[in-house]
């Protein structure tokens, strides 16, 4: 059939295979042009088939050369129906690296629960033995708690007031004001059970138990701090406190871990178009506006160049992980560096509706939004018939 993108609200409702294929080719070939890191060896990769889960994959495999199990909750396409896009970009993956010699598998279910948890922990121990880096990228709006079976929502709420700023409705381009009611009971422990740490520490500790851990093995998970602007619905919102929650529960994980010699680091990232941020409001501005200064100062960032970084300048060195003083590894370096934040403040203070599209990056948000979906990459013939029935080979 051919695919055309198909909009609801914010999200696309169909994914193009052949885009998706582009996507991951395109991530390994910036991969490989950086050069071999002396990394890790095999890698767990949970939430590894979209955003910076996909990128840690694609970087573990073809820049450290690594055997790669990845972990994630999407939908297999059925006839007349696209997959969604994260189905097709494992696809891919795994196409490419079963091509190139690389041990690849995924396991596509709700990673929050034993039965996926028990699953992996069969996987690693029949293929690979034990792994020597997880990377913890999940980023979901529920989880079903696994002791009590509750399903807990998470919310992008403010915590005490209400929050008024503007933001920005990215495909029409149109500024408005938008205010967000605070957080009502409840809504803070739902985020942070969610979106917290807990569900990462499970994951170790099972790890741990079956003896899946590798010496001095790494873990890593993800969070966002990002400017004031964005404070009262982010960093010190409900979501913030969820992050809080999973940077302390770093350093709960590596006391777990002494006697392997093992390590939890949370990496503090670069605001970014996925699925997960675009949801959030006002950030779509605010990235619209980052993605014009970033870019303007040649120091503009996907979420690929940010893992090939990430990895090679500061996981894989041979010398202690540089850390803020909060123990985080920091590569929203460039993202927060004042001169660039000082141009992102003033322009916000301008931004309208007449002068986004010359004083913000909307195109660049739209691109990278349509490029999630696997559309709008060049080189790929969008009239072409293509088969929607894509299989992930080795989908356990
Ligand atoms: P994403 O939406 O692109 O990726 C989420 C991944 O989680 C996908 O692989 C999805 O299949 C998987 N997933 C979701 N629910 C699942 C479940 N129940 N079971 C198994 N897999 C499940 O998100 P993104 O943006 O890459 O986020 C990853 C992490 O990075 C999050 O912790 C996020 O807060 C953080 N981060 C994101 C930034 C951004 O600007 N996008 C900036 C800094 C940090
Ligand atoms: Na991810």
């Amino acid at each position: 059939m051919i695919i055309e993108p198909r909009m609801r609200g914010f999200i696309c409702l169909t994914a193009h295979p052949t885009g998706a294929a582009q996507n991951v080719k395109n991530q390994i070939e910036y991969v490989k042009s950086k050069g071999v890191i002396d990394g890790a060896k095999k890698v767990l990769v949970i939430g590894a088939s979209t955003g910076f889960g996909l990128s840690s994959r694609i970087t573990s495999a073809f820049g450290c050369d690594a055997a790669t199990i990845g972990v994630f909750f999407e939908k297999p396409p059925v006839a007349g129906k696209t997959a969604s896009p994260g189905w097709y970009n494992s696809a891919a993956f795994e196409e490419e690296a079963h091509k190139a010699g690389l041990y690849a598998k995924s396991i596509n279910g709700d990673a929050f629960s034993k039965e996926i948890k028990q699953q992996t922990l069969e996987l690693i121990k029949k293929d690979i033995g034990q792994v020597d880096l997880v990377i913890y990228s999940l980023a979901s709006p529920v989880r079903q708690h696994p002791e009590t079976g509750v399903l807990h929502r998470s919310v992008l709420k403010p915590i005490g007031d209400t929050f008024s700023n503007k933001t920005v409705d990215f495909h029409t381009g149109k500024v408005s004001e938008i205010s967000i009611e605070p957080a009502k009971d409840g809504d803070i422990e739902n985020t942070v059970t969610v979106m917290g740490g807990e569900d990462w520490a499970m994951w170790i500790e099972a790890l741990k138990k079956e003896n899946l851990l590798a010496p001095d093995a790494l873990t890593l998970a993800y969070s966002y701090i990002g400017p004031e602007v964005t404070e009262a619905v982010y960093r010190k919102g409900t979501i913030g406190r969820a992050k809080d929650h999973l940077e302390a529960t770093a350093f709960s994980i590596t006391d777990s871990l002494k006697d392997i010699g093992g390590k939890a680091y949370v990496s503090v990232n670069k605001a970014l178009v996925t699925q997960a941020s675009s949801a959030i409001p006002v950030i779509p501005l605010y990235i619209s506006l980052l993605y014009k200064v970033m870019k303007e100062e040649g120091v503009h960032e996907g979420t690929i160049e940010q893992m090939q970084r990430l990895y090679q300048e500061h996981l894989y060195t041979g010398k202690p992980i540089p850390t803020d003083d909060k123990g985080r590894v920091r590569i929203d370096d460039w993202e927060m560096r004042d001169d660039i934040q000082e141009k992102v403040a003033a322009l916000w203070q301008q931004a309208d509706t007449d002068n986004l599209s010359a004083i913000g990056d909307l195109e660049g948000y739209s691109k990278d939004f349509y490029n999630l979906f696997g559309f709008d990459y060049q080189g790929v013939d969008y009239k072409a018939d293509v088969n929607e029935i894509v299989t992930v080979a080795s989908i356990e």
